[in-house]
């Protein structure tokens, strides 16, 4: 399996500097000697740059770096779609989770060439299901899950290639949701496994009944790690910590699920803030997930029947 890293140092969708380093942080923990050692052939292709793009101006005030976001989402979606193409699996190395929206626009495109269905899973304290004029805090972070299903608002965005429908995306971790954002997800078919449905039925339940739909549809699935799916104690490392994230043994288990499935195609690591770390820990968890990920495992069994 051939692996491609994409580093995507990008802030402006939020407003704490640090992210910018994210990528540099993850090649540091070692990121690429971790999935070779795993047996998969890794590229890095380095470091992307915003290219300068024009932005329209935004009917929300609060809104800040839109071009930079737009161009962020433009470079980003061409080189994830060039990614998968060439058969490999992208990882994307952030960055704020504005990035998601060029990474998801790419693997949507790949998608669509490709004549199968692309499915989300979003792992996050957040819903992002904000559009850039419901946004109080004006972060683009907050919105790339709105941009993917396809929500009005993104006028200045290139249109979304190929939505996803509301039953090909999952949220999953969520514990803080704003009231324009909620009222939106009760309009959309979206699963939300908030921290109520993971406490009632664990981690594992919920997520393996969206992975069976993804497999029964032979479909991609991008899934978008952002940092603070993991509780602050064992991340301190982003700057919107929530209280009540997934513990290392949660986590860990969910991305092996996600392995045994074999049914992941791309992948974005978002949020790092290596300014936040203390000692490198964040990242290393990170770097330590991507693993488990990949196929690492204490013991090699044969794969759970299901
Ligand atoms: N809902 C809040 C906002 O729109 C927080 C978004 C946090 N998003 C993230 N990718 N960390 O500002
Ligand atoms: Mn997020
Ligand atoms: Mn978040
Ligand atoms: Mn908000």
């Amino acid at each position: 399996p051939k692996t491609i890293l994409i580093g995507a140092p990008i802030d402006a969708g939020q407003r704490r500097p640090g992210c910018l380093m994210g990528p540099a942080a993850y090649r540091v923990a070692g990121l690429a000697q971790a999935i070779a050692g795993l047996g998969h052939a890794v590229t890095d292709w380095g470091d992307l740059a915003c290219p300068e793009v024009a932005a329209p101006p935004c009917p929300n005030p609060a809104v800040h770096s839109l071009a930079e976001v737009l161009g962020w989402t433009q470079v980003l979606s061409g080189r994830v779609a060039a990614a998968l193409d060439e058969g490999a699996m992208p990882v994307v190395l952030g960055g704020d989770h504005s990035l998601a929206l060029g990474s998801v626009a790419g693997a949507a495109t790949h998608a669509a060439r490709a004549g199968r269905p692309l499915f989300l899973l979003w792992l996050d304290a957040h819903s992002d299901f904000h559009t850039p004029l419901t946004t109080t805090s004006g972060n683009l972070h907050g919105t790339p899950v709105a941009y993917i299903a396809g929500r009005a608002g993104f006028d200045a965005f290139p249109p979304f290639p190929a939505p996803l429908p509301a039953d090909r995306i999952c949220l999953y971790g969520i514990r803080s949701v704003d009231p324009a954002e909620h009222a939106a997800l009760l309009d959309h078919d979206i699963a939300i496994n908030d921290m109520r449905v993971l406490d009632e039925h664990g981690v594992v339940a919920p997520l393996r009944a969206f992975l069976e739909q993804v497999a029964a549809a032979g479909g991609m699935l991008h899934v978008s790690l952002d940092v603070d799916f993991l509780d602050p104690a064992i991340a301190p490392a982003v700057g919107t910590t929530v209280p009540g994230g997934t513990t290392f043994r949660e986590a860990h288990l969910v991305m092996e699920l996600l392995h045994e499935s074999g049914l992941v195609t791309s992948l974005d690591l978002v949020e790092l803030n290596p300014f936040l770390d203390d000692r490198g820990m964040t990242a290393r968890l990170m770097v330590d997930l991507v693993g488990s990920l990949m196929g690492r495992k204490v013991f090699d069994r044969p794969t759970r029947a299901k």
